[in-house]
């Protein structure tokens, strides 16, 4: 029997990734998420992308903090483990509204760890963020490095990791693995799925993807006065196939009988300038990035990237792809799908 994976906010951009990524493995994977962010149809392709194993997944549209419905769903259906995505992500939004992020992202987390604990299920995988580094003073940014919050966004992760270790502390019978992400982007190589944000992005690379298919006209470089090669803040950018995979190399670790509260890092351990990422995105796409420059977004480090020594040692995982590939598969989702899930061309 293959395992059967809970996967929360698996409709989202790295969420349909890693379930795709869990299908073509062998496992079964039940979505659970409340398109707030996300679009059914990216279920749907993943499931077409999967072939003969998209009958192994199901979704459920539920909102974490419903904790009947999540009852519910774990009366009904056995779980090995959990992979928990769903939560909201945007920086920006979380200052101007830090209740509605402490309430989704803590509420569902504590809702869903309580139905987890009370029907068995003590295996986590959760979503953590490079953002709990701060302005890191050392790079690379390795598991033992300080951590510490820049705004409630980055509090909720932070809380959410402490949550974690406490349960832990509580009862060692959890096996849970926090996973830091650095900066996921690119798509799936087939274009069929990949981030298609609400509104005007935040992020780099969404952002550059909609000036090259002319929904927007520049792009507004954010500081160019930093202390690096080109005056633009570094970041270690990683191919959201390989991040996926990193959550495949985490569930199997959740098998190892020494697993208790682990972090990993998921990064490539390189540092790519915005200059660079614009320059490699016009290569793979043949399209101008129109720019103009601004002064430093608040709240910005000016370098981070991953120590991926542990991951390596421990996940036996590595990142495969570097920023031409991240650029090409960006650009290959963009182009067939110019307005995300919602292109008149794309949309079935
Ligand atoms: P996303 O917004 O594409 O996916 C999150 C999904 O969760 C969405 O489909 C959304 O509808 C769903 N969701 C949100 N709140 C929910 C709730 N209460 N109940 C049910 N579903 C809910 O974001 P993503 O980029 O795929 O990020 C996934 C996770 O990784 C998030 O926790 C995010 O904070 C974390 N992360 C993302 C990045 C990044 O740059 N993309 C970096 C570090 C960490
Ligand atoms: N940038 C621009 N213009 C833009 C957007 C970004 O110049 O329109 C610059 C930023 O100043 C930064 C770099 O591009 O130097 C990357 O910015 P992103 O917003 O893409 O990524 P961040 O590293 O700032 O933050 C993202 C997520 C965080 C997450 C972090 C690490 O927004 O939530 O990656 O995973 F914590």
């Amino acid at each position: 029997m293959s395992s059967s994976i809970l996967v929360t906010g698996g409709a989202g951009y790295i969420g349909s990734h890693t379930v795709l990524q869990l299908l073509l493995g062998g496992y079964k994977a039940v979505v659970v998420d409340n398109l707030d962010n996300s679009s059914e149809i990216a279920v749907k392709r993943v499931q077409e992308l999967a072939g003969e194993h998209g009958s192994n997944l199901t979704f459920h549209k539920i909102d974490l903090r419903d904790k009947p419905a999540l009852e519910q769903l774990f009366a009904s259906e056995k779980f090995d483990a959990v992979i928990h995505f769903a939560g909201l992500k945007a920086v920006g939004e979380s200052v101007q509204k830090p209740l509605m992020y402490y309430d989704n992202n803590l509420i569902g987390t504590i809702v869903l760890l309580e139905v987890m604990a009370a029907h068995g299920c003590k295996k986590l995988v959760f979503s953590s963020s490079a953002t709990v580094y701060g302005w890191p003073k050392v790079v690379p940014c390795t598991e033992e490095s300080p951590i510490s919050a820049m705004n409630p966004y980055g509090r909720t992760k932070l809380f959410i990791e402490e949550i974690c270790r406490d349960i832990y502390q509580s009862d060692s019978t959890w096996k849970i693995i926090l996973l830091r992400y650095f900066n996921p982007v690119g798509a799936h190589p087939s274009g069929y799925i990949g981030e298609d944000p609400r509104g005007i992005p935040n992020n780099l690379m969404p952002f550059v993807q909609q000036v090259a298919v002319g929904r927007r006209p520049a792009l507004t470089v954010f500081g160019t006065d930093y202390g690096t090669k080109d005056g633009t803040g570094v970041r270690d950018y990683i191919h959201v196939v390989d991040l996926a995979d990193g959550h495949i190399a985490a569930v199997n670790k959740l098998a190892d009988p020494s697993v208790g509260c682990e972090v990993y890092n998921l990064g490539t351990g390189k540092g790519t300038s915005v200059l660079e990422m614009v320059a490699a995105f016009e290569k793979a796409s043949g399209k101008k990035i129109p720019l103009v420059t601004a002064g430093r977004r608040p709240g910005d480090a000016e370098i981070v990237y991953a120590s991926t020594d542990k991951a390596e040692r421990e996940l036996n995982w590595k990142a495969k792809y570097g920023i031409d590939e991240m650029c090409r598969d960006q650009w290959n989702w963009a182009s067939k799908n110019p307005y995300g899930y919602e292109s008149p061309e794309s949309t079935n």
